[in-house]
């Protein structure tokens, strides 16, 4: 059965605590955390700051997605303030091998994200030392994007190469995930999906993290 990684981006800010206790009580598995910097995506969203002050009104894992540049500089930041499993893009490190072992030194587990058009061959030499894999179906920076339709490729190429391999990797999807095509996605070998609009926007939060679940 796939997870559900409600992400808070979509979620009422002034109101966090009580939307976080929405999906928790709808059976969500993580929480997806958005951290944006303006830079390697254009929007701005939070920081370590806020995930610390949140993570005292949860115990759901925190799933950190850190759509910055250079988030070397970071990972400290983000470990201290307690996420559980701290995910940055190929695209945004030069040394991307030392910034997952870095991640790893802090006893998190570490994700490496791949935008729509960055290949997975990108990430071949990294497989055997990564815990997820984030593959992003719409392009970083807002919700309530639509799929990206060709990334079916991608995902079900990376389920081959990690059911081929026996790699202990999660197949995360993120961007356009919806009730109406969750079903094809895990059909496609998806492990977790983040889904932001289609939970928060709904009239009932916590039902609607329930229809996922029961997916
Ligand atoms: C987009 C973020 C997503 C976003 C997904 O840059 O990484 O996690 O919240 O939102 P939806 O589900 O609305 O596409
Ligand atoms: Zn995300």
């Amino acid at each position: 059965m796939a997870k559900i990684a409600p992400s808070l981006l979509s979620a009422d800010f002034a109101d966090l605590k009580n939307e976080i206790r929405k999906v928790e009580n709808g059976g969500a598995d993580y929480l997806h955390l958005d951290v944006m910097d303006g830079i390697f995506v254009p929007n701005i969203t939070f920081g370590a700051p806020v995930i610390k002050k949140i993570r005292k009104v949860t115990s759901l894992p925190f799933d950190v997605h850190l759509m910055i540049d250079r988030p070397e500089r970071y990972i400290k930041d983000f470990a201290d303030a307690g996420a559980d499993i701290i995910t940055v893009h190929q695209e945004a490190t030069i040394h991307l091998h030392r910034t997952i072992h870095e991640i790893k030194s802090y006893g998190k587990m570490a994700g490496v994200s791949l935008n729509p058009a960055t290949p997975l061959e990108t990430i071949e030499y990294i497989l055997d030392d990564i815990d997820l894999i984030l593959i992003m179906t719409v392009n970083p920076g807002f919700g309530g994007q639509s799929f990206i339709n060709q990334m079916d490729r991608k995902i079900k190429k990376m389920r081959k190469i990690i059911d081929e391999r026996n790699l202990n990797i999660i197949l995360e999807v993120d961007g356009g995930v919806k009730l109406s095509n969750a079903k094809d996605i895990i059909s496609w070998g998806a492990d977790l999906l983040v889904v932001g609009s289609d939970i928060f926007n709904a009239e009932d939060v916590e039902f609607r993290t329930k229809e996922f679940k029961r997916l």
